[in-house]
C-alpha cells in the first residue's frame, strides 16, 4: 500500500490572507449590482464559504455538479451537468467559485452552458490555478494562486474524497521505502 504524507503549500494563514484580498477585488467590482454566487461542487464549498463571508456586498448562492466522462479530459464536450441551479440566472451577475483550474475542460463546458441563459455577466473565480496543464483555453477573472503541475489536497479538494478537511493547501508526497536501506 502506498503510504502519503502531506507537505504544506499554503498555510491556513496564507489562504485566509489571499481570500481577503479577493473578496476585496470582487466586492469593488461588484457594488451596486445583483450577485449570484455559483459554487461548483464539491471541491469549492470550503473556499466558496469563506469569500463569501470575506465579500463587502450582498450574494445569493447556487451550486451545480458536473462530471466528466471517459479517459481524462480531452474537449469540454465531455463533460455533464449532472446537478443544474436552482435559481434563474437571467439579467442576473453570475460568479462562478471553482477550486482549481486544471485542463479547462469543467469551466469551459459550464461557461457556455450559463451563457447560454443570458446572465447580465459572468465571471469565473478559481482559487487555484495549474495553468500547465490546460487543454481547452480558458482564463479565470480572479485566481487564489498559480501553481505548477503538482497534486493538491484539502482546503476543499480531494484525492479519492479524502483529505477536503485539512484546512491548508497540500502537495502528497509518497514515503513508501523511506527509511530503509
Ligand atoms: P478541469 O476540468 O481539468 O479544469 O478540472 C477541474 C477539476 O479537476 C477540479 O474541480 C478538481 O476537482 C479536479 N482537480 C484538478 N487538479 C486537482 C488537484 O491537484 N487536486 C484535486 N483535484 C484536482
Amino acid at each position: 500500500m502506498t503510504t502519503l504524507a502531506t507537505d504544506i503549500l499554503f498555510s491556513r494563514e496564507i489562504i485566509h490572507r489571499r481570500v481577503g484580498e479577493l473578496a476585496l477585488q470582487i466586492s469593488r467590482d461588484y457594488q451596486g449590482r445583483d450577485l449570484l454566487v455559483v459554487g461548483i461542487l464539491k471541491g469549492a464549498f470550503i473556499f466558496m464559504a469563506d469569500l463569501i463571508r470575506a465579500l463587502g456586498v450582498p450574494c445569493r448562492v447556487d451550486f451545480v455538479r458536473l462530471t466528466s466522462y471517459g479517459e481524462g479530459c480531452v474537449s469540454s464536450g465531455t463533460v455533464r451537468l449532472t446537478k443544474d441551479l436552482e435559481t434563474p440566472i437571467a439579467g442576473r451577475d453570475l460568479l462562478i467559485v471553482e477550486d482549481i483550474l486544471d485542463t479547462g475542460c469543467t469551466l469551459s463546458r459550464l461557461t457556455d452552458i450559463l451563457g447560454e441563459r443570458e446572465p447580465a455577466s459572468l465571471k469565473v473565480c478559481a482559487f487555484l490555478d495549474k495553468p500547465e496543464r490546460r487543454i481547452v483555453p480558458f482564463t479565470a477573472d480572479y485566481i487564489g494562486f498559480t501553481i505548477p503541475d503538482a497534486f493538491v489536497v484539502g482546503y476543499g479538494l480531494d484525492l479519492d474524497e479524502k483529505y477536503r478537511y485539512l484546512p491548508d493547501v497540500c502537495v502528497l508526497r509518497d514515503i513508501d521505502g523511506q527509511g530503509e536501506g
